[in-house]
Order: C-alpha cells, then sequence, then structure tokens
C-alpha cells in the first residue's frame, strides 16, 4: 500500500477510476492514470509553440497544481520552449528558465509579455520590407524570391533594433512568432511544404523534399502569416492575464547554463523543478534549430559542441546524475522534483531515475505513468500487453529532505 495514498486520492485526476499502484521492482511507488489528456483539457492558446519533444502543458500544470503555491520559484533546466515557464507565470508562479539552446529564450520570454493585436500590427506596418534583399546562404530551396527578401528584411530589422538598443517586447514577440514560422509543412508558413516545424530539414534534404513532390516554393505573405499566428497564440489572453503575465515577468530568471552547472542559482533556491532532459540516441536539437538560429544570428555549427546528444545509455545515466546532482543543490528542503523521460525500448529510464535521485539522497514519492489513451477495458495490470492503451509519459517525482 502506498504511504501517502490520502495524498494521492486527493487529486484532481480526470476520470478518478483510471488510475492504481503497483510496486515497482526496486520497492518504488508506481502510479498508473490518466491524468490529463488532449481531448480533456486544452492549453492555453499562448502554449502553441512548437519544439522538438517538447511536453504538454498539462503536464506542468498537474504538478503545480498539487505541489507547488502561487509565488513558488519553478525550475526547468531544459526548458526548450519554455512549457513549464508559460504554465508556472500563468499560474503565478516565479519561472526560471535554462536552457543551453538560446533558441529556447527567444521563443519563451516575449510570451510572458505579450503585446496586443493592435500594437502588433502597427508595429509591422512601420517595418518597411525591401523585396531585394538576400539571404547570405542559399535558401532558394525553400523560399520564393519575394520571401526571403521579406524574410531578411525583417532579420535586418530585429537586429537593427537590438544593436541600437531599442528593442522591445512587441520587437520581441515579432522574432518568436517569425521564428516560429519559418518552415513547416502548411501555408502557414513562410517556406514551401517541408518538415514539421519543429524539425528543420537542410538545404540538400530540402532540394530532395521538392524534386520528390514536385514543387517550388511560392510567395508567403511574411506580414500576414506573423499577424494571424499573433492573433492565434493571444485568442486565451485576456487584459487581466496579460496584466498578471507581465508582473511575473519582472522576476522571471532565464539562464544558458549547461544543467551540470546551474551557476547563477544560489544552493537551496529552488521549489519545484518540472522538466525533461535531452532524450537518448532521438533528437539533435542543433540540426532540428539551424534555421531558426541562423535567422537569429547565432552561428549553429558552433553550438554543436555545447547542446548534449547522447547516443549511450551509460552516457545518459552521468548525464542524469550530475544534472540531479545541481538539481538537489538548487532545491529548498521539502522542494519537490519532477523529471519526466521518454519510452525507449533499451532501458526503463524511470528505474534508473529512480536509482539515481535515491543515491543522492532524494526521497521518492512516485513514478507517475501517465496513460495517454487510457481505455476503460484496459488492465492497468496488463499494461505491457495493452493494445489501446499508450504509454508516453513516466515522470519520477521527489523531494528533498
Ligand atoms: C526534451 S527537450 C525539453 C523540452 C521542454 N520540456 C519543452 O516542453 O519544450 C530537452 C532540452 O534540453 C536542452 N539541452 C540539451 N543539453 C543541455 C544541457 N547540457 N544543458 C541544458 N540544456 C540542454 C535542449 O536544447 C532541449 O531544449
Amino acid at each position: 500500500m502506498i504511504e501517502n495514498q490520502s495524498k494521492l486520492d486527493s487529486f484532481t485526476i480526470i476520470n478518478t477510476n483510471n488510475y492504481d499502484y503497483k510496486i515497482g521492482k526496486n520497492g518504488e511507488k508506481l502510479v498508473y492514470g490518466s491524468f490529463w489528456t488532449n481531448k480533456q483539457r486544452y492549453g492555453n492558446s499562448i502554449q502553441e509553440i512548437s519544439y522538438r519533444a517538447c511536453f504538454k502543458p498539462q503536464l506542468p500544470d498537474f504538478f503545480l497544481s498539487k505541489y507547488s503555491n502561487s509565488k513558488s520559484i519553478v525550475l526547468d533546466p531544459f526548458a526548450g520552449r519554455g512549457t513549464t515557464a508559460i504554465e508556472s507565470a500563468l499560474l503565478g508562479r516565479i519561472p526560471i528558465s535554462n536552457d543551453i539552446n538560446p533558441i529556447s529564450k527567444i521563443l519563451t520570454e516575449p510570451r510572458l509579455m505579450p503585446p496586443t493585436i493592435e500594437d502588433i500590427s502597427n508595429r509591422l506596418s512601420e517595418i518597411s520590407f525591401d523585396v531585394k534583399e538576400s539571404a547570405d546562404i542559399d535558401l532558394s530551396m525553400f523560399y520564393e524570391r519575394k520571401t526571403e527578401g521579406e524574410i531578411i528584411s525583417l532579420k535586418n530589422y530585429l537586429i537593427a533594433r537590438k544593436e541600437e538598443g531599442k528593442e522591445d517586447y512587441i520587437d520581441k514577440w515579432i522574432r518568436m512568432v517569425a521564428t516560429n514560422r519559418l518552415s513547416g509543412h502548411s501555408k502557414g508558413f513562410f517556406s514551401v511544404y517541408t518538415l514539421p516545424p519543429n524539425q528543420s530539414a537542410t538545404q540538400e534534404e530540402q532540394i530532395k523534399i521538392n524534386k520528390r513532390l514536385n514543387q517550388k516554393p511560392e510567395y508567403r505573405n511574411v506580414k500576414r502569416i506573423i499577424l494571424k499566428k499573433s492573433k492565434s497564440l493571444l485568442k486565451d489572453i485576456s487584459p487581466d492575464i496579460r496584466k498578471n503575465l507581465f508582473d511575473i515577468s519582472k522576476n522571471v530568471i532565464f539562464l544558458e547554463d549547461d544543467s551540470r552547472n546551474l551557476k547563477e542559482l544560489k544552493d537551496g533556491f529552488v521549489d519545484i523543478t518540472i522538466t525533461s532532459p535531452p532524450f537518448i540516441n532521438l533528437v539533435n536539437y542543433v540540426k532540428d534549430n539551424w534555421l531558426r538560429l541562423w535567422f537569429n544570428g547565432y552561428d549553429y555549427s558552433k553550438l554543436k559542441d555545447k547542446i548534449t546528444i547522447l547516443s549511450d545509455l551509460n552516457k545518459w545515466s552521468s548525464f542524469i546524475k550530475e544534472t540531479l546532482k545541481e538539481i538537489y543543490r538548487v532545491s529548498k528542503i521539502r522542494g519537490y522534483v519532477a523529471f519526466e523521460v521518454g519510452e525507449t525500448k533499451k532501458a526503463d529510464l524511470s528505474e534508473i531515475v529512480y536509482k539515481i535521485g535515491i543515491e543522492l539522497g532524494f526521497r521518492h514519492i512516485s513514478t507517475f505513468i501517465n496513460m495517454q489513451t487510457f481505455t476503460k477495458t484496459s488492465n492497468i495490470w496488463g499494461v505491457d500487453n495493452n493494445k489501446k492503451g499508450t504509454n508516453t509519459n513516466r515522470i519520477v517525482l521527489f523531494q528533498k529532505i
């Protein structure tokens, strides 16, 4: 029986019949359930920015609601698109958002200071586009010539504003949306049909895609696309929510550290950490973001060595150990850590995380196994044979004691 069962019973779990408990191989507590689902609860529209291997806003929302209070300090050392930071701010918590990839801050910060549609529309109309501008690299496989001119004009405008110290929250918003719209698989993006927006094809790959689909880039109206995406992102942002986000944004901390050395953070500072580390052997965050990095003036080839890509289980485990050690250092006594790991055939990563956490001195509360498509007929104990249920998230929850 689980010690903290009464606490678990108080969870607002969607469909409370659908969770159950089990004791794992190492004596750890496992909770199976449908803690959040896509259909039953959508996140706030402002979360709708794509990023490779991002988690759904429902995940941080679940742990924030149960294990934090308003004004809690919430850390995500692998922030990505900033799902934890945005959700924390929406709930009145104070985020610390760290990621070694500079694109993370570019995608996150402006959504904590969302301008109005009028602000964005007015600013866009002030920016002059010279369609004769062209890129310093060959982008003809992605963009029609005039579209490329508009993108470069915008890129130059944003560089100039920054250099002159004039870049404000409206410019940052436009930068964020443009970064998100650079390439994708519909007419809502600046590019011809390509990979989904969270994965950039290389120039060579795009030439092949164009050949295969017998396509060439057509004109896209950059300002119109930015305005349309802004409207959809701001759909759920009322004046009150905007004001609260602006208030929180004054206290937000952005870092670009390696997760193993969060050097700016003092010991015992953080109330709760909610995070998901780089996957094994799966995601190349530099390649996936090369076009986004280029647009924002970063040399993506120089970032290659900084972003951790782990192909081997032993290397992954030692990287996680060093990161968890650092999270332990910055956590308050009684502070929580919700650590999400993906599914891999190689090993049960949540078991590895559990063992590392215990070794470092954390108390293990539970490992949550979220059943994304859990059905009534599914047998919770026969999870491995459950064809209809898909195990998409495993979150190991620790407390520093
Ligand atoms: C699984 S993603 C996190 C996604 C995030 N939860 C979200 O919702 O967008 C892992 C992130 O770790 C970052 N990363 C990789 N190595 C890192 C390191 N050594 N230190 C800090 N961040 C790192 C990557 O840039 C990537 O954004």
